[in-house]
């Protein structure tokens, strides 16, 4: 298994337990209710992204009988996706408690295209291994 890969897998299994925490965190007081961008989208950017993620660089182009276009791409996305993820969790967070600060918002995005990034590498690196010629 690739490093990337096994990262992939590892971080998304840590998102899952600190979305839990967050969760929780809610049930217990609403009034925590703003913290449910970052519950929902360290579920499903990062439990459930990173671990398809994961599996998905390790099983696709086995079944499909290739090569992975490119690990370094694939390393690449790894850290644009967490990097992505946390900085637009932060900034959306303190964005959303200081509606006119722009430094948070032009933050926010600025992360958020970050991760938009991620997934365009992903998306590019599995088609490119799917449909190469090589077998
Ligand atoms: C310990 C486990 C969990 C707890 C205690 C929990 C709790 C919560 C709470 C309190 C909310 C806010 C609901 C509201 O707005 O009134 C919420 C929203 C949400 N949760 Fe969880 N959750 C858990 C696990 C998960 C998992 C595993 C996922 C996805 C894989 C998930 C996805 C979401 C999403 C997408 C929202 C936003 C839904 C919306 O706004 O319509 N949650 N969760
Ligand atoms: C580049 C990636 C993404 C960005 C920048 C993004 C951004 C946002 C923003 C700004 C909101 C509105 C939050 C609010 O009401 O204050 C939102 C809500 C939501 N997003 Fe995303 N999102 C992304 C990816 C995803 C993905 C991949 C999923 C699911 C697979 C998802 C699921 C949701 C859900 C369920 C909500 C409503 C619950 C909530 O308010 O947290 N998002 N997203």
């Amino acid at each position: 298994m690739d490093r990337f890969v096994r990262n992939f897998i590892v971080m998304s299994i840590v998102y899952l337990v600190m979305a839990a925490f967050f969760g929780v965190i809610m049930l217990a007081n609403p009034s925590y209710l703003y913290l449910r961008f970052i519950h929902s989208h360290l579920n499903m950017l990062g439990w459930v992204s990173m671990m398809i993620y994961g599996v998905g660089y390790h099983i696709l182009p086995r079944f499909a009988g290739k090569r992975l276009k490119s690990v370094k791409l694939g390393e690449v996305q790894f850290y644009l996706a967490n990097i992505g993820l946390l900085g637009m969790l932060l900034f959306y967070t303190m964005q959303m408690n200081m509606p006119e600060a722009a430094l948070y918002r032009g933050l926010s995005v600025a992360f958020g295209l970050m991760e938009v990034l991620s997934i365009v590498l992903f998306f590019y690196n599995m088609l490119a291994t799917l449909f190469s010629k090589e077998e």
